[in-house]
């Protein structure tokens, strides 16, 4: 069976050792340490660090959206998220449900635990984002509308009416959005409901 020991801090490295059992009682007896040597029972890690992965975070609008959606995908980024920009990529006139059905998808399925969408007034990409069991599209016109999404609604799709904002007011309620966790408790009988009865139950 594999124990662990810790390294001498001299090295100056992080570095965790795997002894065998064998190494492991001599010290515990008290005989001098003996390093161990490569065998099939000794790993070393030596200055292994590793990394979280970047949330990845899909993002789509419509031309309403078009504008404000380069700024929130830059945000993104300058927060440490990956921004999966779905479009549309420019301001030329589009339909909007392509981009809420693309991201809507992705967090239905599991892919993503969240995303974002931007239209003229926000109606039109929740209505269609909605559509998805499992899926919380949340209209935020301010930080405090999206704090009690995320907080009682446990919204999982922010959508923002771009034609009623301006940058600043878009990345406060993004930010407000991703930092505020979901409270649960009676929170979570509610929005279990929302599957559990209704027409699609
Ligand atoms: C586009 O003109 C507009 O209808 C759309 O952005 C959105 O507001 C729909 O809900």
């Amino acid at each position: 069976m594999l124990q662990s020991a810790r390294a001498p801090a001299s090295s100056g490295m992080s570095k965790t050792i795997l002894t065998s059992e064998p190494t492991r009682r001599g010290m515990r007896e008290g005989k001098p340490r003996r390093r161990p040597t490569v065998n099939r029972f000794t790993l070393f890690i030596r200055g292994a660090r590793l990394e979280p992965m970047p949330e990845v975070i899909p993002i789509g609008a419509d031309h309403a959206g078009f504008e404000l959606k380069q700024r929130l995908v830059k945000e993104l980024e300058s927060l440490g998220f990956q921004p999966l920009d779905l479009g549309a990529y420019s301001a030329e006139s589009v339909d909007y449900p392509e981009f809420a059905h693309q991201v809507a998808e992705r967090v239905a399925r599991g892919e993503n635990p969240r995303g974002v969408l931007l239209c003229g007034t926000g109606l039109g990409m929740s209505y269609a984002a909605n559509r998805y069991h499992g899926v919380r599209a949340a209209v935020a016109w301010s930080p405090e509308i999206a704090h009690l999404a995320r907080e009682h609604g446990d919204a999982n799709v922010l959508v923002l009416p771009a034609r009623f904002l301006n940058e600043e007011q878009g990345v406060a309620i993004l930010k407000e959005w991703l930092n505020t966790p979901f409270a649960g408790g009676r929170h979570a009988r509610r929005i279990a409901q929302i599957e559990e009865t209704g027409p699609d139950a």
